[in-house]
């Protein structure tokens, strides 16, 4: 099973504009577009239960964590909660081969903590926040990555980097 993150941030670092908000309030069309193809190649999704608020039924298996109970059912929804590890092996006994992971900062942190993830899909949008929350937060980490490769989205120079986390 291969793990790929996909998150949008400014340039500055942040994947939030200040307080707490969706991404595609600020992000451009492009990383829209990229990111609901990304999504759609995908065979299963992992996300916090935050970064889940407010959506409803959906058109694949959704891993979202949480540590609550009673929360709504939905189509293709599915709450977990425990270590990395153990989440990660129930996705791939349920036969998931592509996964990815959406966020937020605070779910990205015990994955990529762990080791379990092979990518990062990064779209860096050429805007200057100066306030928000950062791509992972939590704890003090030292991953290194590899660039490899890099498509610029439109005429402003939103970019999609590439990278393979060095795990
Ligand atoms: N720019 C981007 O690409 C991007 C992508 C995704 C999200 N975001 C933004 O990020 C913000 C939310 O980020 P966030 O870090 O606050 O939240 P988050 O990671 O989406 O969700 C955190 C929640 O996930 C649950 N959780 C995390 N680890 C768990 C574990 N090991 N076991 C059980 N439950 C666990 C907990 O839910 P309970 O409280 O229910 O226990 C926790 O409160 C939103 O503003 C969202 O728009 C941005």
């Amino acid at each position: 099973m291969e793990i790929t993150m996909v998150m949008v941030m400014s340039a500055d670092g942040f994947v939030t504009h200040g307080e707490d908000g969706p991404s595609f309030a600020w992000a451009s069309a492009e990383d829209r577009e990229a990111f609901l193809s990304i999504v759609r190649a995908s065979d299963a999704v992992i996300t916090g239960r935050n970064s889940f608020e407010g959506k409803g039924d959906m058109p694949r298996p959704y891993y979202v964590l949480t540590t609550q109970e009673n929360l709504p059912s939905f189509k293709n929804v599915f709450y977990v909660s425990g270590d990395a590890e153990s989440i990660v092996s129930r996705i791939a006994a349920d036969g998931h081969e592509k996964v990815v992971l959406l966020g937020g900062p605070k779910t990205n942190l015990i994955f990529v903590k762990d080791g379990l993830v092979d990518r990062l899909l990064l779209t860096v949008e050429p805007k200057l926040f100066g306030e928000g929350k950062p791509l992972i937060i939590g704890a003090k980490l030292d991953i290194s990555m590899k660039l490899c490769s890099v498509k610029r989205l439109n005429e402003n120079g939103t970019l999609l980097l590439e990278y393979e986390l060095m795990n």
